[in-house]
């Protein structure tokens, strides 16, 4: 019998290529995936095995950890099946019916790796054939705003446990940010000081270089602050500001509490939308969406109250660079301040800066950086699994604490459903550039500019 029967709805899309095929792959190779599980794509082209296994391959290759060896790859490829029908016409799932009765598995991974369009009619049809133990797994956007999320949610849990329900934020299975609660609590050096007494000021950055790609008519619709801060960054942020947690379990209730207690600074709002980006593909020619979003919000909790925390992410930038800086505070004006650095992508590592006796001088003082950069080390790469690797892993161990959770949800998109009602209209910036004026601090790109001491 099957072990995991992984049932890839959208298993034709870009996600499925680029993300989850190269994935398995890794895990194969690092046998956490066994003989005993099964990918079964569903695709609504008229297609045999052979000819998705032909159409994915260059997208393995390209994509995957581990080199592609062809005798690995050909044993891999026996894991997979693929089963023509259409996920949004209910009687389809007859053929799904069949399938699974003829070839029984003791889980069912029902990824919906698709538009939440399809969300429906999948769930539904899911539910319509009786499937049994079922670990539903959705991709973001998790609803619009709160009350299209509210919708999804309660149309999901009419069927399934909140417990079996697996909501996927990439962001949550990086390394460096699974490193970020271990960094904290597990060094006294960090630990001890991480409260408003001591740091200034927090910096999240998420800067790419790509623009739109082909996802235009969803992105025009949903902008920067849908796209990236409501779920990525505001995970990140509350991770950071989050109290010691006791363990994983209760983190993301934790979490939810620091959510609750955002409060947008004024006028602390900056939008930016890239020239050209009315040119791309699916655009509305007169849009005012925003490609660039920069705000700063406090936290009102013990621990961080007063401690503003900005908040940065944009397209078409100069530079593709995600951190954290927890700049801490001078003790006398002039002093330049201590700063922990938490590299996320494509540097992953930690660098702190501090100030010493500028060697050889009695009265001069200098910054000096020391820095651990993870993905220096040929070793590291190789061991570390990536974003969606964890996230797989994590849904056979039946972890669901690296997910996003509903009170997580709710709170972050009643933050952001008022600060949206708020964001002025976005101001030009050229591609490839720093993005609007205002939107980086020197201190921002001084950080993106400094290499690891150790180079990658
Ligand atoms: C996705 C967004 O969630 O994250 C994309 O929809 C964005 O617009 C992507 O490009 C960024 O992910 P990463 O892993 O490249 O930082």
């Amino acid at each position: 019998m099957i072990q995991n029967r992984f049932i890839i709805f959208g298993g034709t899309g870009d996600l499925t290529y680029r993300k989850l095929l190269p994935a398995f792959y890794n895990l194969f190779i690092s046998q956490k995936l066994t003989k005993q599980d099964e990918i079964l794509i569903i695709g609504r082209r008229d297609w045999t095995k052979t000819d998705y296994v032909r159409k994915m391959e260059p997208w393995v290759k390209e994509f995957a950890r581990f080199k592609v060896e062809e005798d690995k790859f050909l044993e891999f490829i026996q894991q997979i099946q693929y089963l023509k029908m259409n996920l949004s016409a209910l009687d389809d799932y007859s053929i799904l019916k069949n399938y699974v009765t003829k070839s029984k598995a003791q889980v069912h991974v029902c990824y919906m790796a698709v538009s939440p369009q399809f969300f429906d009619p999948i769930v539904e049809g899911i539910h319509q054939i009786d499937l049994f133990n079922v670990r539903l797994v959705m991709e973001k956007p998790f609803g619009t705003d709160l009350l299209s999320a509210t919708k999804l949610q309660r149309k999901v849990t009419r069927y399934f446990d909140e417990e079996n329900i697996y909501r996927i934020d990439h962001y949550l299975g990086k390394d460096m940010v699974r490193n970020i609660l271990t960094i904290r609590c597990e060094n006294p050096i960090f630990d001890a000081v991480w409260n408003n007494r001591y740091i200034d000021h927090v910096n999240i950055f998420a800067l790419e270089q790509v623009g739109v790609e082909n996802r235009g008519s969803y992105y025009d619709k949903a902008g920067a602050l849908r796209d990236m801060a409501q779920n990525h960054l505001l995970q990140l942020l509350s991770i950071i500001a989050v109290d010691n947690p006791h363990d994983l379990h209760t983190l993301s209730l934790q979490q939810s509490v620091v959510l609750h207690s955002l409060k947008l600074l004024e006028d602390s709002m900056i939008m930016g939308q890239y020239r050209g980006y009315l040119d791309e593909k699916d655009i509305d020619s007169k849009s005012q969406t925003e490609t660039f979003a920069r705000f700063s919000v406090g936290v009102d909790t013990s621990r961080f109250q007063g401690v503003p925390f900005h908040i940065i992410t944009g397209k078409e930038m100069m530079y593709r660079d995600t951190a954290i800086q927890i700049v801490f505070k001078s003790p006398y004006s002039g002093q330049k301040p201590n700063i922990l650095t938490i590299q996320v992508q494509p540097k992953e590592g930690v660098e702190i800066s501090f100030n010493i006796k500028t060697p050889g001088k009695s009265d001069e003082i200098s910054e000096a950086t020391m820095d651990f950069c993870q993905n220096c080390q040929m070793q590291n790469r190789i061991n570390t699994p990536e974003a969606y690797e964890w996230m797989l892993m994590s849904i056979m161990q039946e972890d669901g604490s690296w997910f996003s959770h509903w009170d997580q949800i709710v709170t972050s998109w009643k933050f952001m459903d008022e600060l949206i009602q708020k964001k002025p209209k976005p101001i030009l910036y050229e591609k490839k550039s720093l993005g609007p004026e205002g939107g980086l601090t020197s201190e921002i790109i001084e950080c993106i500019e400094k290499p690891f001491i150790c180079k990658i």
